[in-house]
C-alpha cells in the first residue's frame, strides 16, 4: 500500500451542545462542553490513521497542554507526527464548535500555531513529501503554504488532493494548477466559484467551471444528498447511506480521508467514493470530530 501525507491543521475542538444556536444578542443556555482533538487537517490524518493507512502529517501546535493532547491522539492510531512542529511562541489552535439538536454545528477557528506554518517547516520535512504517494491538504493554515506544498508534490509526481474548507471566495490559478482532486461541498462550492449549487445540474456547472480551470476531478459531497463526481467526461451521483445524524463535525474530513486512502491504495474513484460516503454516514452518528471516526472493521461489518 502507498503512503498518505497530510498537510494542515490541528485544533483542540471546544465543542457545546446547544438546543438551537444562538441569534445575535442573545444568551442562552448550552447543554454540555466537551473537548476534543479536531482540526481539519488532524481529522484528516487520525482518520487515515485508524482506518489502517500509512500515514504522516506536517503541521504545528504549541507548547501546550491541548498541543500535547492532539499530538499524542494523533500517535494512538498510527500517525507519523515527526513533521508536526511545537512551537515555544505561540499556543496551539482552538475550534469553538456548537452543536445543535440536528447534528449541525457552526464553528470558530482561533487558528494560533497553524498560522506559523511556512515554506521552511514545510523544507524542513521535504523528506515526507519524497516519500509519499498522494499530498492532501485543506484551508486552515496560511495559503501561501499550501500553494507551496502543492508546487513541491507536484514537480516530485505526488497526487495532490485539496480539501478548499474554510472556502475562500476564490482559488489561486498558482494552487488550482497543482490540484488533481478537490472536494469541496456545496456550500464551499458555491463560495468558491460564485455559482448556485441548489440543484445537481447547478452543482455539476459549477464543478465544470473548476475544471475549465484545469483540475481533474471535482467530487462533491453534497450531505443527506450523497456524493456528486465531476470530470471532463461525465458525472455521477452516489447516492448517501440513510442514517440518523446526531453531529455532522468531521463528516466531510473523514469523507476525505477515506477518498485519499482508497486511491492509494489503488482503488478507482468511484470505489473511493462509495468507501467515503459510508464512513462519513457512520461519523455523523457519532458525536465529536476525531471521537466520531470509525475503524476499518466498523466499515466493511
Ligand atoms: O471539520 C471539522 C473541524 O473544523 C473541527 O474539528 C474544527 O477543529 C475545525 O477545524
Amino acid at each position: 500500500m502507498g503512503k498518505l501525507l497530510i498537510v494542515g491543521s490541528l485544533n483542540m475542538d471546544v465543542v457545546i451542545d446547544v438546543d438551537t444556536m444562538p441569534k445575535p444578542g442573545e444568551t442562552i443556555f448550552g447543554k454540555k462542553l466537551s473537548h476534543i482533538p479536531g482540526g481539519k487537517g488532524a481529522n484528516q490524518a487520525y482518520a487515515c490513521g485508524k482506518l489502517g493507512a500509512d500515514v504522516s502529517m506536517i503541521g504545528a501546535v504549541g507548547k501546550d497542554e491541548n498541543g500535547d493532547k492532539l499530538l499524542k491522539n494523533l500517535q494512538s492510531v498510527g500517525v507519523d507526527t515527526s513533521g508536526v512542529q511545537v512551537l515555544d511562541y505561540t499556543v496551539s489552535g482552538t475550534a469553538i464548535i456548537t452543536v445543535n439538536c440536528e447534528g449541525e454545528n457552526s464553528i470558530i477557528v482561533i487558528s494560533g500555531a497553524n498560522y506559523e506554518l511556512n515554506k521552511e517547516h514545510i523544507n524542513k520535512h521535504r523528506n515526507l513529501i519524497e516519500e509519499c504517494d498522494v499530498v492532501v491538504l485543506q484551508l486552515e493554515i496560511p495559503m501561501e503554504t499550501v500553494v507551496y506544498v502543492a508546487e513541491l508534490a507536484k514537480s516530485l509526481n505526488k497526487q495532490v488532493i485539496l480539501d478548499p474548507a474554510p472556502a475562500p471566495k476564490m482559488l489561486p490559478d498558482s494552487l488550482i494548477k497543482n490540484i488533481d482532486i478537490i472536494k469541496p461541498n456545496e456550500t464551499e462550492l458555491q463560495t468558491l466559484t460564485g455559482m448556485p449549487t441548489d440543484t445537481t445540474d447547478k452543482i455539476v456547472a459549477a464543478a465544470d467551471s473548476l475544471i475549465k480551470r484545469g483540475i481533474d476531478k471535482v467530487v462533491v459531497t453534497v450531505g443527506s444528498k450523497g456524493t456528486v463526481l465531476v470530470t471532463k467526461d461525465k458525472h455521477e451521483v452516489f447516492p448517501p447511506r440513510k442514517v440518523e445524524a446526531v453531529d455532522t463535525t468531521a463528516a466531510g474530513d473523514a469523507f476525505t480521508a477515506s477518498l485519499a486512502l482508497k486511491l492509494v491504495e489503488g482503488s478507482s474513484i468511484e470505489e473511493a467514493i462509495k468507501f467515503g460516503n459510508i464512513v462519513s454516514s457512520i461519523v455523523v452518528t457519532r458525536k465529536g470530530a476525531q471521537s466520531s471516526i470509525p475503524s476499518y472493521e466498523e466499515v466493511v461489518i
